[in-house]
């Protein structure tokens, strides 16, 4: 069944785990994800970015979402909308029936511009208010993604900070998330940690000065009743980037989120973990390397059968990974 965002995530801190949130372009997405929660017993969130709308079109997206919770009727999902960048956003996608939205107010309409702390209370606050009347959950973002190495969001398209940030930028004050989140009455807060959007995160694997799991711990003792959000929480598996490079990819040496450093997190407030990349790496993989092996192949079934496979394996290794396995 559909629930919100609200509903799953007061469930997740009573029973102290964390639930993967996947990003959902397509049908193969949706099957993997589905499939994953299914043998592992987990609750879904799957949500549609800007980029996933422009892609597959809204109403496509809602009806795969929808199709998954007619196929899977014990599985509770929530329906999410990834970075709106309006209240008018947010209100389309409440319009079209996503039981969660996130209205990030911390960077302008553009998607790029950081905003000041007054307008993101105000954004958001709108958009809790219109989301609230319907019945729907917002997530709000204070602070912006980027690199604690370099102050660049790392994104090239889609959501993120254009320019150079500053160190005030990238790491979520304590004291003033208590008070935005005072103001807006948000359901979950995503907060900056020293994540970033995408593959190219970390140079080399992560420590406590370029990853500020600290800083999660700080604010879960302030305000400790708040849903906390990781966004860009993708591991970025390096299995899966020498079966890529393996198989006549090019992509250079990187790193992400170690899944023991989301599992601390979890530990302090974490409830939702954005991942998209992952599952981008898995099924790339998988279809380089099925196509490498079997060159007289040419029916699509065959490949994304390939990435469904993939993408669930990395799926359930999450649910498991974040102990959202048998809360369904
Ligand atoms: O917010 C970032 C997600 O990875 C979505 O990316 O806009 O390319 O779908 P996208
Ligand atoms: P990744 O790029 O690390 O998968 O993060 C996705 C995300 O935060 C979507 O909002
Ligand atoms: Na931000
Ligand atoms: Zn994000």
């Amino acid at each position: 069944a559909l629930i919100s965002m609200r509903q799953m995530l007061d469930h997740a801190a009573e029973y102290g785990y964390g639930i993967p949130a996947f990003n959902v372009n397509n049908l193969e997405q949706m099957r993997a994800i589905m499939e994953a929660a299914d043998a592992t017993d987990s609750p879904v969130i799957v949500q549609a970015s800007a980029g996933a709308r422009k892609y597959a079109g809204a109403p496509f997206l809602r009806h795969l979402i929808l199709a998954a919770v007619e196929e899977f009727p014990h599985i509770p999902v929530v329906m999410h909308q990834d970075h709106g960048t309006s209240p008018a956003v947010c209100q389309r996608s409440i319009q079209l029936g996503f039981s969660s939205v996130m209205m990030d107010g911390s960077l302008g309409e553009d998607g790029k511009t950081p905003t000041d702390y007054d307008y993101n209370v105000n954004v958001t606050r709108r958009a809790v208010e219109m989301a609230h009347a319907c019945g729907v959950s917002v997530e709000g973002e204070l602070g912006c993604l980027g690199s604690l190495e370099t102050g660049m969001a790392g994104e090239e398209d889609g959501i993120g900070a254009e320019g150079k940030l500053d160190m005030e930028q990238l790491l979520t004050d304590p004291e003033e998330a208590a008070a935005f989140v005072k103001a807006t009455h948000v359901d979950a807060l995503a907060i900056a940690i020293g994540t970033s959007h995408g593959a190219y995160k970390f140079t080399k694997p992560p420590t406590g000065d370029t990853l500020s799991i600290q800083r999660i711990k700080e604010i879960h003792a302030r305000i400790p009743d708040t849903h906390l959000v990781m966004h860009g929480s993708s591991s970025v598996p390096q299995e899966w980037l020498e079966v890529i490079n393996q198989y006549g990819g090019e992509i250079p040496e990187t790193y992400g989120v170690p899944v023991e450093e989301i599992v601390e997190g979890i530990k302090h407030g974490v409830r939702k973990v954005n991942i998209d990349t992952d599952l981008r790496l898995a099924s790339t993989g998988a279809v380089r390397r099925f196509l490498a092996e079997n060159p007289s192949e040419f029916d699509p079934r065959k490949f994304l059968k390939e990435t469904v496979t993939a993408m669930r394996d990395l799926c359930i290794a999450r649910y498991e990974a974040f102990g959202t396995a048998g809360n369904a």
